[in-house]
């Protein structure tokens, strides 16, 4: 997994935080190039039967924040995607990851702004100044803060 110098370097920090603290966070996507976005999208169309059903849980390539390098998805042990919501991990940094920068990105009940079903797992980089507004002004979505409209529909 790689991500941008600094998302990583804020990454590491908040791992070893989540460490020392008795949690293990690790992560099972970051970076992904075109290609990569492209055959994740294509793999959730096989899985989930249709294109709108793929749509729902993956970017189509060009689209994703994953391209930027500046989105992680985070696991513990073998728990990655939905069964990262049943750890305790999930709580910590649900708490925590705006120390570091990160936000998460797709909550519980924000699908119609965001435009994708939520992901527990899903942690975008942002950078301090905005992660600590985002909290302290309790604004739930990027596209709240910046104004900007729901994912793109294709
Ligand atoms: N799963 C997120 C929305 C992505 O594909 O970027």
């Amino acid at each position: 997994v790689s991500l941008r110098s600094e998302a990583a370097s804020k990454y590491k920090q908040m791992v070893s935080a989540a460490s020392a603290a008795g949690y293990s966070i690790g992560a099972s996507s970051g970076y992904r190039s075109y290609a990569t976005q492209e055959y994740t999208y294509n793999y959730w169309v096989k899985v989930n039967g249709s294109t709108a059903a793929a749509d729902a849980v993956s970017a189509h390539a060009g689209f994703s924040e994953h391209q930027t390098g500046l989105a992680v998805e985070v696991k513990t042990g073998n728990c990655s995607l939905d069964r990262f919501t049943d750890t305790p991990e999930y709580y910590w940094i649900r708490d925590h990851a705006h120390e570091y920068g990160f936000i998460e990105r797709y909550k519980v009940g924000y699908t119609n702004i965001t435009g994708f079903s939520p992901e527990a797992w899903h942690y975008r980089y942002i950078g301090t100044s905005i992660s600590n507004d985002m909290k302290s002004r309790g604004i739930n979505t990027l596209e709240q803060y910046y104004g900007t409209p729901a994912a793109p529909s294709y």
